[in-house]
């Protein structure tokens, strides 16, 4: 086989990592070759980036600075971590790809998406995940779940206007992406969001014979 690209998308506290440790099992359980990786970051140099957005002491920050990090933070990412895997035949579980940006620093920091598509094209030259999970959970729920978590970095600081802008910004990329991006109610137990996003995928890797 190719290999196989999936992202998964959704607002913070929306249960990303959980359901990757969960669908990385799955793979592994079935033989195959899997590997899981994030964003920003996947690597020493992407992860220096990430360290870069996330900290509290940027609140100088540009918009523009902003989504160039994302971008050069993703461009390593694709080139050391996700296509050689994918060239390999193996399967890329990404906790976010380019959909984020566009939510975040396109929609929510009020770039626009179009610039922050541009931004990103030598970063990702061309590659798009074959499946992506957004899993939706309305804002006030995601922060309400990671406060009693841990401390919010940057990005989680932000004000609830922002996470609102967020959440409608994916509702909005959920609508122009109808064949790629599965909307999950993020609301429902562990394992059955699980077994939604494997029936998905077991559909269409029925599909394409894999
Ligand atoms: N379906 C669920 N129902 C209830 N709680 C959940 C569910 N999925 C995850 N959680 C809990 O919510 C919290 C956030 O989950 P998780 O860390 O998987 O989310 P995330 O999207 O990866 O967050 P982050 O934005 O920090 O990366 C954790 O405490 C986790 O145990
Ligand atoms: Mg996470």
């Amino acid at each position: 086989m190719s290999g196989f690209f999936i992202s998964i998308e959704g607002t913070d506290g929306s249960g990303k990592s959980t359901q990757i440790r969960l669908l990385e099992k799955y793979f592994k359980e079935k033989g195959f070759y899997v590997v899981c990786t994030r964003e920003p970051g996947g690597n020493p140099i992407s992860e220096k980036i990430r360290e870069i957005i996330i900290d509290k002491e940027n609140v100088g920050m540009t918009a523009v600075t902003e989504a160039l990090l994302y971008a050069a933070a993703r461009a390593q990412h694709v080139s050391n971590d996700i296509l050689p895997v994918l060239n390999d035949g193996g399967i890329v579980i990404s906790d976010r790809f380019l959909d984020s940006s566009l939510v975040y620093q396109g929609y929510a920091r009020g770039l626009g998406i179009k610039t922050v598509k541009d931004i990103n094209r030598y970063a990702v030259d061309g590659l798009e995940p074959d499946m992506t999970f957004f899993l939706r959970l309305k804002p006030q729920d995601g922060i309400k779940r990671k406060q009693a978590q841990q401390e919010l970095d940057r990005m989680e600081s932000e004000d609830e206007k922002f996470h609102a802008m967020v959440y409608s910004g994916y509702m909005q990329l959920v609508r122009r992406n109808k064949g790629r991006i599965h909307v999950i109610d993020a609301l429902k137990s562990v394992e059955e969001i699980h077994s939604e996003i494997t029936g998905a995928i077991e559909r269409l890797f029925k599909e394409k014979g894999i």
